[in-house]
């Protein structure tokens, strides 16, 4: 089929590359092989192209690089807090700025302040979709994680606007089930990367925040691609589509109370987080109180001087329309050719990812033989390509009765990076899945050989079946 699909043109020039090794079949089959047949045990010296996250994976500009120089390394009030601090208060509105190591160093400080602010009997949050270290800290909290996402979200080949948007009659559902004094907080997910780095528009945040006012609830912002949301949202809002990125932004930050971020994903910055509180002063305050023993003291938050000033910069890159037409085109690119040659994919393309959708892909493989990974493994043999699983294999068991859960979806998710790779290396995946795609029905599920009791997929060992 000869389909035309558009390509938006890199806004940049390549000034630094770093060589990757093209590997054959058979260095890839021993490769492999000795991870266990789990690609998170591949080095990433054996990899041509890595798909496994865009979580600090992004390229910095001259900019960001050129701001590391001025690093402040004080201990305490350094000047690079300052310049990040008065970037927060600009872009959206912030008041109180806690930086952090990464995304999880601001929920394991936010969460336990909230659910001991809250004092609940029964502490629930609720979220779009909580993402995994979300929800592990949610649970480290003592609490309960709830989602309600849209039911258009599971319909992978329908295109719908917005699939990362709450259902908010389950929202309304779940506070009158465990009653609003119990629901510690309400995490707003932008985009909603379970459901493919989904948009969630800006009518939907302002319907659920006016829920959670009403009960007197307080609204998270969990922000780590919350420039590809506001991008989804001009385009597809019609309300919005001559608002400039920033006032998209910002009126999306002013329905909220605080947000965590990981600034790993939209700020391009390879390690950093942030912890941010619109007004609420005594908040911030029983937040800091936990950031000294846990990510360092509340002017550098586990980062040194240098990664705030690339964060300061990468803050305001993210949010570059021009940037955003680029990264979110690219994305749809690949996901389009994937489409055209048949391969069922989370439709349509979210911000950071396309997901296919390996449950319909291979019928043939159940849940429990993870036909995702089984995806994933074939992908990487046929091009030295790695993706992730995310479906029954990151599940993981039920804790109560030992049995293997099955997911929503069965996903395999091909992350890419920002500014790092160019549209002929996403030829270069489209062509490899569809190789892939010619002998599906030959692929094979797999088995444990070894299951760790815990966050088992990380180090899983697996025996084709
Ligand atoms: N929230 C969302 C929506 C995320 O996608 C992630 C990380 C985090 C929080 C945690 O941030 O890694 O900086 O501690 N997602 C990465 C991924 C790991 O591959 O999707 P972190």
């Amino acid at each position: 089929m000869s389909t035309v699909i558009k390509r938006i043109p890199e806004p940049f020039r390549i000034k630094m590359v770093e060589p990757i090794k093209i590997t054959t079949q058979e260095e890839r089959e021993q490769a492999l092989s000795k991870a266990g047949l789990n690609p998170f045990l591949l080095n990433s010296e054996d990899i041509y192209i890595d798909l496994l996250t865009d979580s600090g994976t992004g390229a910095m500009s001259a900019n960001q690089w050129a701001a590391m120089m001025q690093g402040d390394e004080a201990y305490a009030g350094s000047r690079s807090f300052v310049k990040l601090q008065a970037s927060v208060q600009t872009l959206f509105n912030y008041q109180y700025v806690i930086p952090v190591h990464q995304g999880r160093g601001a929920e394991q400080i936010l969460f336990p302040t909230m659910v001991k602010h809250k004092a609940a009997k029964t502490p629930v949050f609720i979220s779009n979709y909580h993402f995994d270290t979300t929800a592990a800290h949610v649970e480290l909290s003592g609490a309960k994680a709830i989602n309600a996402l849209t039911p258009a979200a599971a319909d992978s080949g329908t295109w719908h606007d917005f699939k990362g948007n709450f259902d908010l009659d389950k929202v309304s559902a779940i506070i009158e089930q465990y009653g609003a004094e119990n629901i510690v907080g309400i995490i707003i997910t932008i985009t909603c990367n379970s459901a493919g780095g989904q948009p969630v528009s800006l009518s939907n945040i302002h319907a659920v925040t006016k829920i959670a006012k009403t009960h007197g609830i307080s609204v998270v912002i969990d922000a780590a691609r919350f420039a590809e949301n506001a991008w989804f949202i001009k385009q597809r809002e019609a309300v919005y589509k001559d608002t400039a990125i920033g006032d998209i932004i910002r009126e999306m930050f002013n329905c909220a109370d605080s947000f965590t971020m990981s600034a790993k994903k939209d700020p391009m910055v390879n390690m950093g987080g942030l912890c941010c509180f619109k007004e609420d002063f005594a908040l911030y305050q029983a937040t800091q109180t936990l950031c000294v023993p846990m990510e360092g003291f509340v002017t550098y938050g586990g980062l040194s001087g240098r990664d705030m000033e690339a964060l300061n910069v990468g803050l305001w890159e993210s949010a570059d329309e021009d940037h955003l037409a680029y990264r979110i085109g690219q994305v749809q690119y690949l996901g389009e050719r994937l489409l055209a040659a048949g391969i069922p994919i989370q439709y349509p393309t979210g911000g950071h990812a396309v997901f296919v959708d390996a449950g319909k892909m291979l019928p043939h493989i159940s849940a429990e033989q993870f036909p995702a990974l089984a995806l994933a493994n074939a992908l990487y043999l046929e091009g030295g390509i790695r993706s992730v699983e995310i479906g029954s294999l990151l599940l993981g068991r039920d804790p109560e009765t030992g049995l293997q859960k099955t997911a929503d979806w069965e996903w395999l998710r091909l992350t890419i990076p920002r500014r790092v790779y160019t549209n002929d290396h996403m030829d270069y995946v489209a062509d490899s899945l569809i190789a892939v795609l010619a002998r599906a029905a030959e692929l094979k599920g797999l088995a444990f050989e070894y299951e760790p009791p815990v966050l088992r997929h990380f180090t899983a060992q697996f025996r084709d079946l």
